[in-house]
């Protein structure tokens, strides 16, 4: 097997429960809650193998920290499209980057298919908390509600509306004035549609608060949002609705690089759902929303950009086994949007490669905020082999590594006596690929040092995204 970042692509099968794991360190009085994170954890069924890294079965990794020390559980969520998967022997749902019907000759079903009744449900990207639900979420409208606690699954979230969106941001806001969460979503159609609304827990329901027609629909990973305004980026990675009402070809496949349209920023007002502005900007492309706020006439919009879209390509995962390196990151670019239209001006606020990027959520979203937390490089090629912490204003960085470990996203959790933005821990679930094993770290946010590590017994694979639930 291989001993560096390549080792986090492969399957972790073994589902297991340690209620004290080993650990090292200081773990700080105060932190009490638990880290759940998602991510693929099973690559192959049959002698079938997924595509890409974002199509791997989500399994969910919980640490329970609480009284000095950290208990760890992990298991497989028991999604419809893993449960016929593993009844059948083969692949049956489409995924990203996975089509059955590549391999099973006269079957009809595929990803994101308009009014299609069975797209995937493997939530494998991220997880949220909706009212008192906890959900797993992926690109289609299914969450997957699940038990903190035991991480038992409970079922797709069933929507109680009629938005008919095809599909859904994995990466919802939970806005910090209304405590709302919002979303954007996509309906793909005669008339295709952005769409962002509101989801409240009763219901469950979608609220659309604005609509906006599209031709060619971009893939958009996530949304900007401040306190008035969305922003929908759409990179010129773009779709001809068409083309996914033909069988043949992987959802993502059917994308294509425009580089000739650039990037077109919509602006829309939240309050009534108008289109204030449409900015555009140079060729690129971006997973990523990192922060969005207005200041002086403009929304300042930060994303993680990549020079072109190519970085999907680096995700399938015959490339990310394979022996040429593959890099994990793009840098920390602010788009400054004027609220009366005309072009987005770009500017790099830090030369330290960066992805998974996360914030002082409950603080610094939608406001003027100093620092980002991700995953970096330090030597390109190694998709991810330090962790960094960005002073957005001073275009500074810390960094924190350890020699042949992958550390996966950080996530802020801030010190309930907090007197400044980065006052607290950050969480990582970092990869020793040589010792077979991974660990959870505790860092201390502000100096960025070591605080505290707490070893499981196995490796995890690379996944997602994670939040700390109190
Ligand atoms: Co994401």
């Amino acid at each position: 097997m291989a001993a560096d970042y390549r080792r986090g692509f492969e399957d972790l099968r073994q589902e297991i429960h340690r209620p004290t794991l080993p650990t090292t360190g200081d773990l700080p009085g105060w932190l009490t809650g638990t880290l759940i994170r998602n991510g693929p954890a099973q690559f192959e069924v049959g002698d079938q193998a997924y595509n890409h890294w974002f199509d791997g079965h989500a399994m969910l990794h919980a640490f329970r920290i609480g009284g000095g020390s950290v208990a760890y559980r992990n298991r497989f969520l028991e999604s419809q499209s893993r449960t016929e998967a593993l009844a059948q022997g083969e692949i049956v749902r489409s995924e990203f980057a996975t089509d059955p019907c590549m391999s099973i000759f006269g079957r009809v079903m595929s990803l994101f298919r308009p009014n299609h009744p069975t797209p995937t449900d493997n939530a494998s990207i991220n997880v949220a908390r909706l009212g008192d639900a906890h959900m797993a979420l992926t690109a289609t409208p299914l969450p997957i509600a699940f038990d903190p606690d035991t991480l038992e699954t409970a079922g797709v979230v069933e929507y109680d509306d009629e938005v008919g969106a095809d599909t859904s941001t994995a990466h919802p806001y939970v806005e910090p004035a209304s405590g709302r969460t919002l979303t954007q979503m996509l309906s793909f159609g005669r008339q295709s549609q952005y769409i962002v609304g509101y989801i409240d827990p009763e219901g469950p329901a979608r609220e659309p608060i604005a609509r906006l027609d599209v031709d060619k629909p971009s893939y958009m990973h996530s949304f900007g949002m401040t306190e008035r305004h969305v922003i929908l980026s759409e990179w010129p990675l773009v779709v001809d609705p068409l083309s996914l009402l033909a069988q043949g070809k992987p959802f993502i496949r059917n994308f294509e690089w425009e580089p000739e349209r650039g990037v077109r920023f919509h602006v829309l007002r939240k309050r009534d759902g108008s289109t204030v502005a449409t900015c555009r900007a140079e060729a690129a492309f971006a997973f990523h929303h990192v922060n969005a706020f207005e200041q002086d006439g403009e929304i300042l919009c930060d994303v993680v950009a990549h020079p072109d879209a190519s970085v999907i390509e680096d995700y399938f995962l015959d490339r990310l086994r394979g022996p040429e390196p593959t890099s994990g990151t793009g840098h920390l670019r602010r788009y400054r949007l004027p609220l009366e239209g005309g072009p987005a001006t770009p500017e790099r606020l830090s030369e330290e490669p960066l992805e998974l990027p996360r914030i002082h959520e409950a603080q610094a979203r939608a406001q003027s905020y100093d620092y980002v937390y991700g995953i970096g490089e330090r030597r390109p090629g190694r998709f991810s082999d330090q962790l960094v912490k960005i002073d957005v204003k001073a275009g500074t960085a810390n960094t924190w590594r350890e020699d042949g470990t992958c550390p996966g996203e950080p996530v802020f959790v801030p010190s309930p006596s907090a007197t400044s933005e980065d006052e607290g821990v950050v969480l990582s679930v970092v990869l020793d690929p040589e010792a077979e094993r991974s660990f959870l770290l505790v860092l201390d946010a502000e100096s960025f040092a070591e605080r505290a590590r707490a070893e499981v017994p196995h490796a995890i694979p690379h996944g997602f995204h994670g939040q700390f639930f109190q």
